[in-house]
């Protein structure tokens, strides 16, 4: 089966209470729990962790090298600051996808330069918690197409 690793990354658990004009009224609780519904019917296993530190996402990135097929992650604000993330990310070859629940594009222009994206498959930004369930469609159908 193929496994996929979710990151959330900083203050994202606070969703639910954190600008909800901008990130929805959805709970980071209740998104996992879409995570592994849509992981069950696209027989996906999914190991979800959320961090508010840069060196645990890092470490869990590096254990994924040996436990799964690929990475959905949203950085959260480490997305436009870390160098390291796009380094672990690079470095444990996996297809990442990287995801944003808002639209990074239509705000503050800071927002629009992402430094993992580079080490990234692609970005789906914007859908709010189905932007993680396009991630995990698109982690799929690349690790399926990557075992033709
Ligand atoms: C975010 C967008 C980032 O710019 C921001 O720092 C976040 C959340 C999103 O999911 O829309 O914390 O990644």
């Amino acid at each position: 089966m193929t496994k996929v690793l979710v990151i959330h990354g900083p203050n994202l658990n606070l969703l639910g209470i954190r600008e909800p004009a901008i990130y929805g009224d959805q709970n980071l609780e209740t998104i996992n729990d879409l995570i592994q519904k849509e992981a069950e019917a696209l027989q996906l296993e999914v190991k979800i962790i959320q961090s508010n530190q840069e060196g645990v996402i890092v470490e869990a990135i590096h254990e994924a090298h040996t436990w799964g097929d690929a990475i959905v992650i949203n950085p959260a604000g480490y997305t436009h600051t870390s160098v390291v993330i796009f380094d672990a990310l690079e470095a444990v070859r996996l297809p990442a996808i990287e995801v944003h629940l808002s639209n990074v594009h239509a705000r503050e222009a800071f927002r629009m330069k992402s430094l993992t994206a580079r080490a990234c498959v692609g970005v789906i930004s914007g859908f709010g918690g189905l932007s993680y369930l396009l991630a995990l469609r698109a982690a799929k159908d690349i690790v399926e197409r990557k075992r033709q």
